[in-house]
């Protein structure tokens, strides 16, 4: 039988997501090896695992690359791929929040300055509120904007609220709860059915409640 091509986003949230894997049927002991590859296969258990930048798991698995992955909600609202998405897995919560300096007083006839590696999730919150707002695209420690006067306010992910707090922010709004989701190929859905039905089953009786 073909193996399953499943996309694991590297770091943290990765490790975990083998973990869950592993403990529903689909261990690959390789995988567990300090070394810096990539591409992981267990042929015995139906799986090759690759490790990729988490923002990337569904890219690779709308052009078929990979037959499912794990992706957080945050891309997939961002982004919007063509995937199914199967299950919740319960893990990497967190939340997509609205931050501000503790003294900054919102005006609703100002234009709003919303920094943010969200763009699309910020643009869809503030229009259903016929919010104007100029979005500020960055890449990363988007805490510092406020801070230094390039934006009013944040839309960022907040999961222990520990980097607002050293950085003298606060959430002001919270916009979606955020975690982690198993999404497959919807071609390999078809064609891959079983395989990938069976995962889910084992999967679903092993996740977080
Ligand atoms: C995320 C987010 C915050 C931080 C929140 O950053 O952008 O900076 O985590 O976590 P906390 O509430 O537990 O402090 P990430 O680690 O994804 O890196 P980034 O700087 O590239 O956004």
């Amino acid at each position: 039988m073909e193996l399953l091509n499943v996309a694991l986003p590297k770091g943290r949230l990765g490790e975990k997501v083998y973990g869950l894997l592993k403990a529903a049927g689909y261990p690959c002991p390789a995988i567990e090896e300090e070394n810096r590859k990539l591409i992981f296969e267990n042929p015995e258990a139906g799986v090759r695992y690759f490790w990729v930048k988490p923002s990337d798991v569904a890219i690779y698995v709308e052009r078929g690359a990979a037959d499912i992955g794990v992706a957080g909600k945050d891309i997939l609202l961002e982004y919007g791929p063509d995937v199914y998405e199967l299950a919740d897995l319960g893990l990497g919560k967190c939340r997509m929040c609205v931050a501000a300096k503790k003294d900054f007083r919102d005006s609703a006839d100002r234009l709003l300055r919303v920094a943010t590696k969200f763009p699309h999730i910020a643009a869809r919150y503030y229009s259903a509120q016929s919010r104007e707002i100029d979005i500020i695209k960055l890449n990363g420690s988007i805490e510092i904007a406020p801070i230094l006067g390039l934006s009013d306010v944040i839309v960022d992910i907040v999961e222990t609220g520990k980097t607002l707090l050293e950085n003298d922010l606060e959430p002001r709004e919270t916009i979606v709860p955020i975690s982690a989701r198993l999404i497959a190929n919807k071609v390999s859905y078809k064609f891959k059915h079983e395989q990938i039905a069976a995962l889910c089953e084992r999967l679903e009786a092993r996740k977080n409640p």
